[in-house]
């Protein structure tokens, strides 16, 4: 394996890799390499390109603690999330639709009674959120586990503060005996991702904004059903055709009405996929 050139490296580097014992490991190396240097052929990848992309590599790294994720950040950008999801999400007609999870969830939230102001002291306009956790065929599911988090009114969720007390604009629910579930909040609104680091850089040099569309974050569980992890995306949005994220589904945008007394109320039903009719 001496004088590898630009054409016979490729096949040298998925030999080297013949013996992994883990059948899908090396598939997936396999493919990596041989995409990886088509990439690095297709676009005649330069020696100072290949560094600035280390480099890049690297500070998107240093970005990352314990609240900030800016590799999934990235892979959310570049749309490989929403491919993702999109590839291993195939429900049958009538399910909830998923999208991406996003890096501001938290295992550890409160938990909170139906009824209960999950805002917890978030600033925004107040909101009443309401409807059904279902099965495919209709029938009610009871106690299913329902977490929820979204960002306040100026667009910062509250891990994205240094000093708060306790977490706020989120929390745990159990839908009733019915499969009603039912909380206040407030109204979610558009806000712009981080920016800071290297994924904004690479929305500027990009002419892109970096926004989401208005929504609410929920993942619902239930025993015999697919965990379902989506958002409601709030009707009218200007940016429901531009998500910086690619997230957004049609099934998922929903009326957030104003009430006379100027609260909000939203109605939303979810529905489940029964594992056996997994598609
Ligand atoms: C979110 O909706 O919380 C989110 C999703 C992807 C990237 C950043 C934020
Ligand atoms: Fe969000």
């Amino acid at each position: 394996m001496r004088n590898l050139n630009q054409h016979t490296i490729t096949q040298a580097v998925i030999e080297r890799f013949s013996n992994t014992p883990d059948p899908r490991l090396k598939e997936i190396l396999n493919s990596l390499v041989k995409h990886l240097h088509d990439f690095a052929r297709d676009v005649k990848l330069t020696e100072e390109e290949w560094l600035n992309g280390i480099n890049y590599l690297t500070a998107t790294g240093q970005m990352c603690d314990a609240k900030r994720q800016e590799f999934i950040l990235l892979s959310d950008c570049l749309g490989l999330s929403m491919l993702t999801v999109a590839m291993n999400n195939d429900k049958p007609q009538g399910c909830t639709e998923p999208t991406v999870f996003g890096p501001f969830f938290l295992e550890e939230a409160p938990q909170f009674n139906l009824g209960d102001d999950v805002a917890n002291g978030a600033i925004g306009k107040p909101c009443f959120v309401k409807g059904n956790i279902k099965s495919l065929d209709g029938t009610p599911i009871p106690n299913a586990l329902i977490n929820v988090w979204q960002a306040d009114a100026d667009g910062n969720y509250d891990v994205q503060y240094a000093h708060l007390a306790h977490p706020q604009a989120r929390g745990i629910l159990h839908s009733d005996a019915q499969g009603k579930y039912y909380f206040k909040t407030i109204l979610a609104e558009a806000y712009p991702i981080p920016s800071d680091g290297p994924v904004g850089q690479m929305l500027r040099a990009t002419k892109n904004h970096p926004w989401r569309p208005a929504h609410l974050h929920f993942m619902v569980e239930a025993p015999g059903h697919e965990r379902l992890i989506t958002h409601v995306f709030r009707d009218h949005d200007q940016y429901l055709d531009s998500d910086v994220v690619f997230g957004v589904r049609s099934t998922l945008i929903a009326d957030w009405t104003e009430q006379d007394d100027g609260t909000y109320l939203l109605e939303y039903d979810f529905v489940l996929n029964p594992t056996a009719a997994k598609a």
